[in-house]
């Protein structure tokens, strides 16, 4: 009853060519996998091209990140209706990166996830642990904590429209995967967090995709994990070849 979702993280990679090339080239092989949903997240310059090439098809669009505003004096910030207009249908929130690099916090996260759905997008919302937090043997905590700040205030029927991604910050680019039983565990966390802030029935229905180092070689494995419903996948994303095989993990 989860459909599985296979999306791409493009990060500060690719001009509008190769993403409207890239989409052109994953559309016959999204419109074979009925099995999942396929998304892909270029970067703000291409998403119009990139959701151009995709129109009509199965491929749908993402952007990486948003601004909690209608609109206003914020330098370099992209609004919430931007991305509907540029055709995108969803939208990263609180990736690891952001967090890191930016300073994004979970309240933060919270007004962009709020803006995210007024504006009819669908949130990609990402939580996970550092190593020194994991080592700490606080990963549960952490992991609770982001949830519940992230999608603080949410009514039952927002939360329906949400996904989750589990991304451990030490598995991001690394190489290092979680093992699928590490992942279903942290999965496992997230999902009971669910169940207190939104019910039995949300917490059974929302999706949770684990990234971190997914590549064709590990996602069956991944995958094949009850908890498991899907893959954010950076640098394996990257080329098409590998994309097809993730898309095509079963
Ligand atoms: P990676 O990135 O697959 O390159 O580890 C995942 C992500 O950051 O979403």
């Amino acid at each position: 009853m989860r459909k599985p979702v296979i999306a791409g993280n493009w990060k500060m990679f690719k001009t509008i060519a190769e993403a409207v090339d890239f989409v052109e080239k994953i559309k016959p092989v999204a419109a074979k996998a009925d099995h999942c949903e396929v998304i892909v997240a270029p970067p703000f310059t291409a998403l119009a091209g990139a959701a151009g090439a995709a129109k009509g098809s199965k491929v749908a669009v993402s952007a990486q990140d948003i601004h909690w505003d209608k609109e206003g004096a914020h330098t370099g910030d992209v609004a919430p209706g931007m991305l509907v207009d540029a055709g995108c249908s969803h939208v990263i929130i609180g990736h690891s990166e952001r967090r890191h690099d930016h300073g994004e916090t979970d309240e933060q996260v919270n007004r962009k996830v709020k803006a995210a759905l007024a504006a009819g997008l669908t949130p990609i919302v990402c939580v996970g642990e550092t190593l020194a937090e994991r080592e700490s043997g606080r990963t549960a905590d952490v992991l609770r904590s982001q949830f519940e700040g992230s999608l603080a205030g949410l009514t039952v029927s927002d939360f329906s429209r949400i996904i989750i991604a589990y991304e451990p910050v030490w598995a991001i680019g690394t190489g290092k995967t979680a093992t699928p039983e590490i992942a279903a565990e942290s999965h496992r966390i997230l999902r009971d967090q669910a169940r207190k802030q939104f019910g039995e029935k949300e917490a059974a229905a929302v999706r949770i995709l684990y990234g971190g180092s997914v590549k064709p070689d590990n996602v069956s494995k991944l995958m094949a994990q009850e908890e498991i419903d899907g893959a954010l996948v950076g640098g394996a994303s990257l080329k098409v070849d590998s994309f097809s095989a993730l898309v095509n993990y079963k």
